[in-house]
């Protein structure tokens, strides 16, 4: 979603405004801009399209040492060049970026029309600008804050003032913000990943708070003007692994790093002598452990694919009562926390609003809420206290691949850890734990199909409609590979339970419709290939994904992709990535564009 930035330092500001929203480009964005101060004025460039674009239009000797940039993902008005941010007052010497959705701005845009006030763009996030320029006495911090006291909704932003030179004013409710602290120069950003190429040291901020930054100094307050200490935080994430690496898109490379990402989940987490996990970051002790009677997932997107894997498994090995839910259902539907029930949090980014809404709802009711996150110190990690990281390491394609696979992964020790408690044997945690080790070979022994799955996906691009469909444990992987194939090839996929079809889906079975079917060797094999029969029956193509050396679903099906052989509870994780892949070639086959898919965003920060 959008993105932002700010640098004062001593350095040309168009670069490293340019490099930053660069590095924020794979959060989905469809228009940018920059506004670069000197002189005691600002230069404001922007248009829809993308970065490289905007530094097409961009004077390669614009002078400044300070300004902002922004990337935006419209949502008031439509993706034009004067929607674009940053946004400025009538004067022109006040300039700003947001992220995030004003409520009330229509009321505050009709009163500073009334009072004179000329509007240029159709976005909410104009107002804050004209607001600014109101209170604006010679002190931009004050005037920033008497304007966020109007203002009701959510908000990153950050403003510059032309006479104020050097000097960016941050605030932050509701959409995140953090500052880079550099040796003689200082960041804002939306995420660290704008600024990880110049400095490591970062202060989070909190919502409610305000920061004043200058290149030597900052001063964090909040909206009453109360001093705040910011701890300085080091992130862990090198400048490497927010490179391509020779890979043509991250998304490939994503896929490809799932053997590590998936060992890096357990690492340090497999206590070899006790056969059981050790996950330090929940933060609970043995006795409350035990007490968990329930166990609830809440998320959006792959993230709700990876706990409905995560609820199905605990459920069936621990024997704890464990469902997943949508963040954005739950959020508004008053749920009942029940006594000695467990939550958790489950986000890639740590900061999609329907995830962080829902668990402060829950919190309120007094739920214990543990955070499932990739990103370091984001406000779903940061707000749920305890929980566990994935460390899958940045993911910056637009749609999620290692991280689903890194959430599988911690659900699965998270099971391990329970089912040790109550009725799992050490024998039965031996195999569990062996099983967890063999993981990252055997899904390194399913890129054997690389190639093969590119033929298919080639083959298959002309079609407009499929249905993906597994039972069991790969029911969610089914709706994965759905989701996965819809948002970056625009091709329309729909994720059933096979055993599902004949109650509605069956009536769209043609030769046009080919039908993925997962048949892993599981208990629920034979009903699969049953249904693989019925769709057979009715002319459509089969695609199975199936173990290596079963005959029977390679007679039934059309074509086959095998994946290596393994106990049934491994099969998510094999299942998944030849799914992600025949996406990914799938979209490569149609010209997409793989890592920004159109429309979508990579965090979802507003509702
Ligand atoms: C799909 C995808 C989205 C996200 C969803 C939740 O490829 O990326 O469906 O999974 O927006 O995002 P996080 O996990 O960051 O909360």
């Amino acid at each position: 979603m959008c993105g932002i930035i700010g640098y004062c330092g001593p350095r040309a500001a168009r670069e490293v405004l340019l490099e930053g929203l660069k590095r924020l480009e794979y959060r989905g964005y469809d228009s940018a801009g920059i506004c670069v101060g000197a002189n005691r004025a600002l230069t404001v460039i922007k248009r829809t399209g993308k970065i490289a674009d905007l530094r097409e239009i961009v004077p390669t000797g614009l002078a400044g040492n300070w300004g902002i940039g922004h990337t935006r993902w419209a949502t008031h008005g439509e993706v034009t060049d004067v929607n674009a941010h940053p946004h400025t007052n009538c004067a022109g010497d006040i300039a700003l970026v947001h992220n995030g959705i004003i409520e009330n701005f229509a009321a505050l845009k009709e009163k500073l029309v009334h009072d004179g006030h000329v509007f240029r763009s159709e976005t909410d996030s104009e107002v804050i600008a004209h607001l600014v320029s109101d209170f604006y006495e010679g002190d931009l911090e004050a005037a920033v804050k008497e304007t966020l006291q109007l203002l009701k909704g959510t908000y990153g932003l950050i403003c510059v003032h032309a006479s104020e030179p050097d000097r960016l004013v941050g605030a932050r409710n509701g959409s995140p913000l953090v500052l880079g602290v550099g040796g003689d120069e200082m960041f804002l950003a939306s995420d660290v990943m704008a600024i990880l190429s110049h400095t490591k040291q970062v202060v989070y901020l909190e919502d409610g708070e305000v920061v004043r930054v200058q290149r030597d100094s900052y001063h964090a307050s909040d909206l009453r003007d109360r001093r705040i200490d910011k701890k300085v935080e080091t992130i862990s994430w090198e400048l490497d692994t927010i490179e391509k690496q020779g890979h043509p898109h991250y998304m490939e490379k994503e896929i490809f790093e799932q053997p590590d990402s998936v060992l890096r989940a357990m690492q340090g987490r497999i206590d070899h002598e006790n056969l059981t996990a050790h996950l330090g970051g929940l933060n609970m002790t043995e006795s409350e452990l035990l007490g968990i009677e329930r166990v609830k997932i809440i998320a959006a997107g792959t993230s709700f694919h990876a706990g409905l894997v995560g609820s199905y498994l605990m459920e069936s090995i621990a024997r704890i009562p464990c469902g997943a839910e949508l963040a954005s259902e739950l959020r508004y539907r008053n749920p009942v926390v029940e006594r000695n029930s467990l939550y958790f949090a489950v986000s890639q980014s740590g900061e999609t609003i329907d995830t962080l809404s829902a668990m402060r709802e829950l919190k309120r009711k007094g739920a214990k809420v543990l955070g499932v996150c990739n990103v370091v110190g984001s406000t779903i990690a940061r707000e749920s206290g305890a929980g566990v990281y994935i460390h899958s390491g940045p993911e910056i394609a637009v749609a999620s691949t290692k991280a689903f696979t890194s959430q599988l992964t911690v659900f699965y020790l998270f099971t391990l850890l329970l089912a040790r408690m109550h009725n799992m044997s050490f024998e039965g945690g031996k195999e569990f734990v062996d099983g967890l080790a063999a993981l990252p070979d055997l899904i390194r022994g399913g890129f054997e199909e690389q190639n093969h799955i590119r033929a298919l996906a080639e083959k298959y691009s002309r079609y407009r409609d499929f249905l993906f469909l597994g039972r069991g444990l790969n029911y969610p992987v089914a709706l994965e590979g759905a989701l996965k194939l819809k948002e970056i090839s625009y091709i329309h996929a729909e994720g059933y339970s096979a055993a599902e079809i004949k109650h509605g889906p069956i009536a769209l079975i043609n030769e046009e419709t080919p039908s993925i079917f997962l048949v892993p060797n599981d208990r629920l094999r034979e009903k699969v290939i049953s249904n693989m029969k019925e769709v057979k029956a009715r002319k459509g193509k089969v695609i199975a994904l199936c173990a290596s050396g079963d005959e029977e679903v390679r007679d039934t099906a059309d074509d086959v992709i095998t994946v290596p052989r393994a106990g049934e509870i491994w099969y998510p994780f094999l299942m998944v990535v030849p799914l992600q892949l025949f996406a990914y070639y799938t979209a490569l086959k149609l010209g997409r564009n793989v890592d920004q898919p159109r429309n979508l965003a990579k965090s979802v920060t507003v509702e």
